[in-house]
């Protein structure tokens, strides 16, 4: 009887196991249907955000970047490009449209966890010095004295530029918080940390990461329209013609177009596919009630809403074992060990036994409630991969490219384009399994036929290498 009871135990539980990953599987579903609501609801949005400042959670943010780099740039440029835990510095030699990049050099760095709530002083301090270090390590005698070192700056946040090299912060997102850096010029933090520290350099751009993203883009291949960054944060830029910049009315530049930053990592719409994994992971962030699409698709959270699930299930069912403890912890789970449990191909998912033991105190778990962990992964993977596609064709709408006839745009109807999206960031480029999701979406949304003429392509390091190549074709305008 004893055995018996045991066994009807263990049913019960193990159900309850499965019924909180299948309300998972429901409250993340991302039908075409739903997609389609995402890709007009991402249009919409578009047009009120510039309509006016405001008009939209949307900010599409004016860059001032009204030409893209084609080749043609030559000299030497550095850039300085802040990631999230990391941040690059690098140099690079530019011999025009035949060689192309001559030569590179780039260098990572970790950010000292600290510093990412000290001070602006401290961390453009720290900024400069590490460029001091890296421009005197590298210097070749090769560049003109007499003139003055030019840098790009790649800055992953939302500033307000007041011109295509100087802007403000206008808040942190990504887990930073320097209170004082908020409504500050940044260029001039970093400026004034130069001058300090006695480095002679100058900076020619400040851009965010999707737009440098957009400029190796456009470098290598001008079909390059549009960028787009899935990482730690996610979010995307493209050209726009500045007729339809309406909030800027009379801007005028060479091309007709400019770039917009758009911040889509801010974009909501009562049609994404919340649950209420989301609703307590965002009480628990430092920019509550922001940056809502963000938290459903890039690296910084996805691991989170894993775990989260996971507790639920620890706390409804002896299915984990006594994992509940170590499964409080949050963001004990991050998004490349979520990444490793999807992906493993093992039959018997010992990868996953080991990572979950290791990392979570977890030993010794069936092989059943191993693959319900997977199953975990993929449902939360999958619905970033998917909402982010959808993000993706509400840009080719919104510019006309998503074979509806250019409605939106006012374009006419005639021979498709080629159209390349610039991609970067880790859960795009080394995350194979969400790689495929996102582009399988984008077929599944634009149909077969239209999807031939949409190009993602992966550049590794863009957001850097584009910084400094805007630097380069900035200063050839002048
Ligand atoms: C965050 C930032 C945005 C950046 C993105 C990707 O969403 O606000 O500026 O582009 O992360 O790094």
């Amino acid at each position: 009887a004893v055995a018996v009871g045991r066994r009807v135990k263990s049913r019960r539980s193990w159900a309850r196991a499965v019924a909180v990953v299948t309300d998972l599987e429901e409250g993340c579903a991302t039908p075409y249907s739903r997609l389609r609501q995402v890709v007009d609801a991402m249009a919409v949005e578009m047009h009120a955000g510039l309509a006016s400042d405001g008009g939209s959670k949307l900010k599409m943010l004016l860059t001032f970047v009204d030409a893209l780099p084609d080749g043609n740039e030559t000299g030497t440029f550095y850039a300085l490009d802040l990631g999230a835990a990391t941040f690059r510095v690098l140099k690079i030699q530019l011999g025009g449209k035949q060689s192309r990049i001559l030569w590179r050099q780039v260098e990572q760095h970790t950010i000292p966890p600290a510093l990412v709530s000290s001070t602006s002083e401290d961390l453009f301090d720290f900024l400069a010095m590490t460029l001091k270090n890296f421009v005197e390590r590298n210097n070749d005698g090769f560049e003109q004295s007499d003139k003055r070192k030019e840098l790009g700056l790649t800055f992953p946040f939302p500033v307000r530029q007041l011109s295509v090299s100087s802007g403000i912060l206008i808040k942190w997102t990504k887990g930073f918080a320097i209170r004082d850096t908020v409504g500050k010029d940044v260029t001039q933090c970093l400026q004034e940390a130069l001058t300090k520290r006695g480095l002679d350099m100058q900076v020619a751009a400040l851009v965010n990461d999707t737009v440098g993203t957009l400029a190796l883009g456009h470098y290598y291949d001008e079909d390059t329209v549009a960028a787009v960054i899935i990482g730690t944060g996610t979010n995307a830029c493209y050209i726009e013609r500045t007729d339809a910049i309406i909030k800027c009315q009379g801007l005028l530049t060479n091309s007709g177009g400019m770039v917009i930053n758009m911040e889509w990592g801010s974009f909501w719409s009562s049609h994404l596919p919340r649950t209420p994994y989301d609703f307590a992971l965002d009480d628990e962030t430092l920019n509550r009630n922001d940056q809502g699409f963000e938290k459903m698709i890039s690296g910084m959270y996805l691991g989170d809403i894993v775990r989260r699930v996971l507790l639920r299930i620890a706390l409804e069912s002896d299915v984990l074992g006594n994992s509940a403890r170590s499964l409080s912890i949050p963001f004990i789970l991050g998004t490349p060990l979520m990444a490793a449990m999807r992906e493993d191909d093992t039959p018997n998912l010992e990868e996953v036994g080991k990572i979950l033991e290791e990392n979570l105190q977890m030993p010794d778990l069936s092989l059943k409630a191993r693959r319900l962990v997977v199953r975990v992964c993929d449902v939360v993977t999958q619905r970033a991969a998917r909402l982010g596609a959808a993000g993706i064709v509400g840009i080719l709408k919104k510019i006309g490219r998503d074979g509806s006839g250019g409605v939106a745009s006012g374009r006419a109807r005639g021979k498709p384009k080629r159209t390349v999206v610039a991609v970067e960031g880790g859960l795009y480029a080394g995350y194979s399994t969400f790689r495929e999701y996102l582009n399988e979406a984008v077929v599944e949304i634009l149909g077969a036929e239209v999807a031939r003429n949409v190009v993602l392509r992966v550049f590794e390091d863009g957001s850097g290498i584009g910084a400094a190549l805007l630097a380069a074709s900035l200063s050839s305008d002048r």
